[in-house]
């Protein structure tokens, strides 16, 4: 089998990483927790931390690092966030040359407040939002890909013309939606019939189907596309293609140092192994070994797997459906 080519389609962010064990101290009011930081005062900062994100570039870095063929596509501008999403892709192996750059774009900016507890803040600066009809990318890429994986294009239109396209030119797609693409359930739930993967957490399938468990679900979310993953954090994930369904618990109780980019490292993981043709059962044993890494370190790329990286067996659980 040829090594397989995935495009990744969505948005990237700058992330900067601000830790405090001094000035991001909880604090409780009526049973919420506070961020409390007093105005005018000047707070010192542990460390400063500058990562890129956006979870379809974190899906890229996962395929480049696994040796795949990974093209990204976005619009993004001539500011200093836009370069370093660039030049971080690139020095991962990302082909970027589909990415349009016009002054007039912004990329997405996130300040990440890091509490020593772990809890954190964030602050988003969304960055451009592109039209619903695609413009100006240049979907004709799409052609020379063998799967696609789309995630966070904050626009369910322009989710629909992508998805359609694909299944024009006969390319599979992956999709883990975002909170933009879940807010238009109906529409979503229509497009599912061109979406060979879906990777949702518990909660995001609980609002697609009926059902408690993360087994029930993952049987309930088949009747729309063929193949489901559902993930439910450190309590594991399940997966099927209708006919095996795989439970996986655990890979590794490690200390969570950051979340981000945890669920972007398991579906990515997952399409990495599942694209060049591995069973489920190794799809999510890499999966799980991915996002275990990822948030063991802060940032959503600096835990992602390089190719040869050794394995472990993991509570795993395989039955017919
Ligand atoms: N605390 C943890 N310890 C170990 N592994 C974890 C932990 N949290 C998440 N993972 C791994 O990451 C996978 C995906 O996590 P989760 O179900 O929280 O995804 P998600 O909610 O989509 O995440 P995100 O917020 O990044 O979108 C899990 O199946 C697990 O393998
Ligand atoms: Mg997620």
């Amino acid at each position: 089998m040829s090594i397989p080519t995935i495009v990744t389609i969505g948005k990237a962010t700058q992330d900067v990483f601000l830790k405090s064990s001094k000035a991001f101290k909880p604090h409780e009011h009526k049973g919420v927790l506070y961020e409390q930081l007093p105005l005018g005062q000047k707070l010192d900062l542990d460390e400063v931390i500058f990562t890129t994100g956006g979870n379809v570039t974190n899906a890229a870095v996962t395929f480049a690092r696994q040796g795949l063929h990974s093209k990204y596509i976005w619009a993004l501008g001539l500011d200093v966030s836009s370069q370093v999403i660039l030049d971080a892709l690139d020095s991962d192996g990302v082909d970027t040359s589909g990415v349009v750059q016009d002054q007039s774009y912004r990329a997405s900016y996130s300040t990440i407040l890091l509490s020593s507890s772990g809890e954190r803040t964030i602050l988003n600066y969304r960055g451009t939002d592109l039209a619903g009809d695609g413009k100006p990318l240049d979907l004709s890429i799409l052609a020379s890909a063998d799967w696609v994986y789309l995630s966070a294009l904050g626009n369910i239109d322009l989710l629909e013309v992508i998805i359609t396209k694909c299944a024009e030119y006969g390319v599979k797609v992956m999709l883990n939606p975002a909170s933009s693409e879940l807010k238009e359930m109906a529409k979503l739930k229509s497009l599912l019939e061109d979406v060979t993967v879906l990777a949702v957490n518990k909660e995001e399938a609980q609002q697609i189907v009926e059902g408690q468990s993360v087994e029930e679900l993952a049987r309930h979310v088949t009747h729309y596309c063929p193949v489901t993953i559902v993930s439910d954090g450190p309590h594991g994930a399940v997966t099927t293609d209708g006919r095996t369904i795989v439970t996986a618990g655990m890979y590794e109780d490690v200390p969570v140092i950051d979340r981000t980019g945890a669920g972007d490292a398991f579906g990515s993981g997952f399409l990495s192994q599942f694209s060049q043709g591995k069973s489920l059962k190794d799809s999510i044993i890499f999966a799980s070994a991915n996002s275990t890494s990822v948030v063991r370190q802060i940032g959503a790329k600096a835990g992602i797997l390089h190719l040869g990286v050794t394995l472990h067996d993991m509570p795993l659980a395989e039955k017919p459906f």
